[in-house]
C-alpha cells in the first residue's frame, strides 16, 4: 500500500489521523495550499514548511498545458522540479476543464478543448490524466472526473455520476506506479441517492482514499453540510476522505465535525492578494482607509513572520502602490492563520474538546 491511513483519535464526528505517503507522513484534518503553476503563489517551499504546510496540491490541467508533463518528468518529477520533498496531491484536471464553459466537448471517450494559454485543441480523458499524474510523480493522484454546475437537474446528474463511476474504473484500469497512490472523487451533485450511488460504486473499486467532489460550487452552505453529513458515513472508515475545493475557516470546522480528513483551496492565497487578511473573528480589509494610520500587527497574538514585523498601516500603504511585498505578506499571514488553525482543531480532537472548540469558534467567527 503506497498509501495508508491511520486513525489517532475521534471525538464528536471528527476524526485525527496520519496519512502516510511516498514523500512521509502528514497530520489530519490538514489543509492543503495550492500550487497550481507548481509554486504557492509568492512563497518559497522553505517558507511554507516553516509555517506548518505538510501537503500542498498542484494541477495536472495547468502543468499539462505549461510546461508539459515530460518537462517535468525529464527534471525528475514535481517535487524536484519544484524544490518541495514533502507530499503533493494532483488533482486531474477534472475540475478546471469543466470550468471552461463554451470552450469544451464531453464525450464517453474524454473532454476535447481549448487551451486557455494559446487557443490550441487539447484533450484529457481518464487515460491522459493518469499518465500525466504519474508523469508529475505526486504522491496522490486524483482520478478524472465531471465536477458538474450548480444547479444540474436531475437527469443530467445521475448521466455525468455514471459516466463518473465508468470514468473511475478507467483511471483505475490505467494507473500504474509504484510510488503514487490513487484517490477516485464522489459526485452525485445535491441528490442523496445520487451521492450514495456514486460512493457504493467507488468504494467497491477499492481507491487509495476519497475525494468529494461536486460541493462548494454555488450551494448554501447548509445545503452543502447537509449533502456531506449523508456523504461522508458511506466511506470506509480506514482511508481518507477529502473535501475538494473548501477553504474558509467555518467550511473546514464543519468539515471536521462531519469526519472529513483534507482540505484545499485558494481562498487564502486568492484573498490575500486582494489584501483581505484571515482573522479569528472573520475578514480584515487591509487596503480599508480605516487602517491608514493603524501602526498595530493584522492580528494581535499572531505568531507569524508578517505580524511579528509589520502594521495594518505598513502593508496598506504596500497594497496601495502596488508593492510586490504586500501579497507575499498577506499570504504569509493567512497560511499560516489557516495551518494554525488545524493544527488547534486537531488537537482538541486528540485532547476531546472538539466541541469546545467548536462552540467557541462559532462565537466569535463572523462571516460576511
Ligand atoms: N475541486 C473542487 N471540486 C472538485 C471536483 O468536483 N472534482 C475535481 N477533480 N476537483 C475539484
Ligand atoms: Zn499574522
Amino acid at each position: 500500500m503506497v498509501i495508508r491511513y491511520e486513525l489517532q483519535a475521534e471525538c464528536d464526528g471528527a476524526r485525527a489521523g496520519l496519512l502516510h505517503t511516498p514523500h512521509g507522513t502528514f497530520k489530519t484534518p490538514m489543509f492543503m495550499p495550492v500550487g497550481t503553476q507548481a509554486t504557492v503563489k509568492t512563497l518559497t517551499p522553505e517558507e511554507l514548511y516553516a509555517m506548518g504546510a505538510q501537503i500542498i496540491l498542484s494541477n495536472t490541467y495547468h502543468l499539462f498545458l505549461r510546461p508539459g508533463e515530460e518537462l517535468i518528468r525529464q527534471a525528475g518529477g514535481l517535487h524536484a522540479f519544484m524544490h518541495w520533498q514533502q507530499p503533493i496531491l494532483t488533482d486531474s484536471g477534472g475540475f478546471q476543464v469543466f470550468s471552461l464553459g463554451q470552450m469544451r466537448k464531453i464525450t464517453e471517450d474524454g473532454v476535447t478543448f481549448r487551451s486557455h494559454l494559446d487557443g490550441s485543441r487539447k484533450f484529457l480523458s481518464p487515460e491522459v490524466s493518469m499518465d500525466v499524474q504519474m508523469a508529475l510523480n505526486s504522491d496522490i493522484a486524483m482520478a478524472f472526473d465531471e465536477c458538474i454546475p450548480y444547479p444540474s437537474d436531475y437527469d443530467y446528474t445521475s448521466q455525468s455520476t455514471a459516466r463518473t463511476s465508468r470514468w473511475a474504473q478507467r483511471c483505475l484500469q490505467h494507473h500504474h506506479s509504484p510510488t503514487q497512490g490513487l484517490f477516485g472523487i464522489v459526485q452525485g451533485g445535491m441528490y442523496k441517492d445520487l451521492r450514495a450511488r456514486s460512493c457504493a460504486e467507488l468504494v467497491a473499486m477499492d481507491f487509495d482514499g476519497y475525494g468529494i467532489g461536486g460541493l462548494s460550487v454555488g450551494e448554501e452552505k447548509s445545503l452543502m453540510y447537509d449533502i456531506l453529513e449523508y456523504t461522508v458515513p458511506l466511506l470506509p472508515k480506514h482511508k481518507a476522505r477529502y473535501l475538494m475545493g473548501v477553504g474558509t475557516p467555518d467550511c473546514l470546522l464543519e468539515g471536521v465535525a462531519r469526519g472529513v480528513d483534507m482540505f484545499d483551496c485558494v481562498y487564502p492565497t486568492r484573498v490575500a492578494r486582494n489584501g483581505m487578511a484571515m482573522t479569528k473573528t472573520g475578514r480584515l480589509t487591509v487596503r480599508n482607509a480605516k487602517y491608514a494610520a493603524d501602526f498595530v500587527p493584522i492580528e494581535e497574538n499572531c505568531d507569524c513572520y508578517t505580524c511579528q514585523n509589520y502594521t495594518r498601516a505598513y502593508i496598506r500603504h504596500l497594497f496601495k502602490a502596488e508593492e510586490l511585498l504586500a501579497y507575499r505578506l498577506v499570504s504569509i499571514h493567512n497560511l499560516h492563520f489557516l495551518l494554525h488553525f488545524m493544527r488547534d482543531l486537531r488537537q482538541s480532537i486528540v485532547d476531546g474538546t472538539f466541541r469546545e472548540f467548536c462552540r467557541q469558534f462559532r462565537r466569535v467567527y463572523r462571516d460576511r
